[in-house]
């Protein structure tokens, strides 16, 4: 008889970003980085894990669609560690049952739409580690378990926690110190909110692993990040979020975005991840910090132009108003259920941007009403926590 569990895990958006590898099949970074769990409500990616001593090979299925597992390098590296660890386990107690030599079937699935725009890598391996650990019944701490994660992409070590989470770049060659930490639980600052404004749903032109690598070996401006920027933000950072001083991390934030994209375009041919709909947030957005004292609001991109808006709770529904009226919906939301749902998205432009209230009226001289779709749709969602079982075998 084999064991079967299921388990779901969280989206992670960086605030302060990994950008580049020192060891690309280890994946162990240039620089430390911090991120904020997104809650799982919203999105999240569910995976069941099954052994059997029957299943002859390793087999996985990606929303339904099988993909070998053995074209998959960074796939194989996580089956392997977590292997490894368990047949280490059973060599020291021969009571322990040789799960070690069953074969592994995975099905993974997002609850979120490509369409929202978002990576589902992060996700997808912090899951897939973390259902295994728990099939296998490897005793590790969450720390310890985003190794096995980070063998999968490097931003998957950050979804194994929840709340606010750093990743220590590590300075072994093996990677042993290269570990995920929490900084803060989501219950420490829970008042702090996301929106998601997709502007693109396309898949991205330079893949993050292709870019950061091109980064790495052409852009001085990355080297100047790696060896004098970003230890003092981290520290500054953590500070931020243990004050919960929303201005500091506002303003570490949307520099290290900043930062981020500037070494993107000083690579070599340059990338650009940012279109003219970017552009626009990133200047409502300050324009909104500077003249309207009453909303504070942090934007932040990853490689490709949608944003992510964290501003405290109070703030969001003053800010949906905003980006509502300045950009209109292309077309009415898809029909599935969880896009219907009015917390977690919001129509662009459909009912709450049709007017701007009286005291923002100076924002209609500086900015005019975007293209219809050039935000595609908003996604309301908050901090949340780690992993979570769903199903006991
Ligand atoms: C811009 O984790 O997707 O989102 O390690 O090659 O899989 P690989 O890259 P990935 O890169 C994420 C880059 C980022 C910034 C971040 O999440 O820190």
């Amino acid at each position: 008889m084999g064991r079967q569990m299921t388990c779901t895990a969280p989206v992670n958006i960086a605030v302060i970003k990994y950008w580049g590898k020192r060891d690309p099949t280890l994946i162990l970074p240039t620089n430390s980085s911090l991120s904020v769990t997104l809650s799982q409500d919203d999105l999240h990616s569910r995976t069941t894990v099954s052994i059997a001593p029957e299943y002859d090979q390793d087999r996985m299925w990606l929303n339904g669609i099988e993909c070998p597992v053995s074209s998959n390098i960074r796939l194989v590296n996580c089956l392997q560690a977590a292997r490894e660890q368990r047949k280490a386990m059973e060599a020291a107690d021969s009571s322990l049952p040789s799960w070690s030599t069953w074969g592994i079937r995975i099905a993974s699935v997002n609850n979120f739409p490509t369409a929202a725009g978002l990576a589902s890598s992060a996700s997808g391996y912090a899951c897939l580690v973390y259902t295994l650990a728990q099939v296998l019944e490897l005793p590790l701490t969450p720390s310890q378990l985003s190794r096995y994660a980070r063998l999968g992409s490097g931003s998957a070590c950050r979804s194994i926690l929840g709340g606010f989470v750093g990743w220590e770049m590590g300075k072994l060659a093996n990677g042993e110190d290269s570990l995920a930490y929490q900084v803060a639980p989501e219950t420490h600052w829970s008042e702090l909110e996301a929106l998601i404004l997709v502007v693109n749903d396309a898949k991205k032109d330079t893949s993050s692993t292709v870019g950061m690598q091109t980064t790495v070996k052409t852009s001085t401006l990355a080297q100047h990040r790696f060896a004098s920027v970003v230890a003092e933000r981290m520290q500054q950072m953590e500070q931020a979020i243990q004050d919960r001083n929303f201005e500091q991390f506002a303003k570490i934030t949307m520099q290290d975005s900043n930062q981020f994209h500037a070494i993107c375009l000083d690579t070599y041919p340059p990338i650009f991840y940012l279109n003219d709909t970017s552009r626009t947030i990133i200047r409502i957005v300050t324009t909104i910090n500077e003249l309207c004292p009453e909303i504070q609001a942090a934007y932040t991109f990853d490689a490709g132009p949608n944003a992510v808006i964290y501003a405290p709770k109070q703030h969001m529904p003053r800010l949906i108003q905003l980006f509502t009226y300045f950009f209109p919906a292309a077309h009415p939301l898809p029909s599935e259920e969880f896009f219907n749902d009015p917390y977690h998205c919001v129509p662009t432009g459909v009912t709450l941007g049709e007017t701007l209230p009286s005291e923002y009226e100076s924002l209609r001289d500086t900015f005019s009403v975007m293209p219809v779709g050039s935000v595609k749709r908003i996604i309301h969602t908050r901090v949340g926590d780690g992993p979570r079982v769903l199903s006991d075998p």
